[in-house]
């Protein structure tokens, strides 16, 4: 496995300074951005205005995660925009294939999430259209909440289908991982981790970024051998 990424979530940011925050974040690999709209999760975050407003100021490849109805509709656009990666929900549409083909063609990557209660294998199928696979270990809506520990045999599945050449994705978890958890989910097979408030809450963040990379790195490590 290649070395493990770390994507900040500026859901844990001061977001009267988020340039300043995305700025603070200097070595992460991806920069996860929260994207609420109050229907599909009871939270209002931010939208494209904002997301291309932070694409003008960070050369961090964008990471955009859209709890979201109706992205048919919403999400080609910020892979027009210049996010790195779109990732949507499973459970808000119908046609997820539709809208990772939309994105491709809009020039970003697709990530297809799913929350904690939703099982993967009705989805496998279909991952081949996909770049990433988002887990989440937590309900989406909120930061800080409790990492949710039963949703890695979803990790553990979707890493090893990879590992046999069987499907090519990108293996992200999001909610709930710091020093404590971090650990664990990089040995079920994690290549990505979303991290917001144990970034955030550090007096440094670019430096949590560099730990929790290097304590993932270290516990993948110690199961390959
Ligand atoms: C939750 C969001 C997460 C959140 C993670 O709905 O998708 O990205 O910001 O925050 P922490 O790391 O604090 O759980
Ligand atoms: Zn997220």
């Amino acid at each position: 496995m290649a070395a493990p990424m770390i994507a900040p979530s500026i859901l844990a940011a001061d977001f009267a300074r988020l340039a300043d925050e995305t700025a603070a974040v200097a070595g992460a690999d991806w920069l996860h951005v929260d994207v609420m709209d109050n229907h599909f999760v009871p939270n209002l975050t931010l939208g494209l205005p904002v997301v291309e407003a932070l694409l003008k100021v960070t050369d961090i490849p964008m990471d955009c995660h859209l709890m979201i109805e109706d992205p048919q509709r919403w999400a080609p656009p910020y892979a027009e925009a210049g996010a790195y990666n779109v990732t949507f929900h499973a459970e808000a549409t119908e046609n997820p294939v539709g809208v990772a083909r939309d994105i491709r063609a809009a020039g970003g990557k697709a990530g297809l999430a799913v929350k904690p209660g939703t099982p993967i294998e009705p989805y496998l199928e279909i991952l081949p259209e996909f770049d990433t696979l988002l887990v989440m270990s937590v309900e989406p809506g909120f930061g800080g909440q409790k990492f949710i520990a039963e949703v890695l045999p979803k990790v553990g599945t979707a890493r090893r289908l990879v590992d046999a050449g069987e499907l090519s994705i990108l293996i992200e978890i999001d909610g709930g991982i710091n020093a404590d958890t971090i650990e664990q989910a990089a040995v079920a097979g994690v290549d990505c981790f979303v991290a917001g408030s144990a970034v955030y809450s550090a007096d440094d963040p670019a430096a949590a970024v560099r730990a929790l990379r290097a304590q993932a790195g270290a516990a993948a490590t110690h199961l390959s051998v």
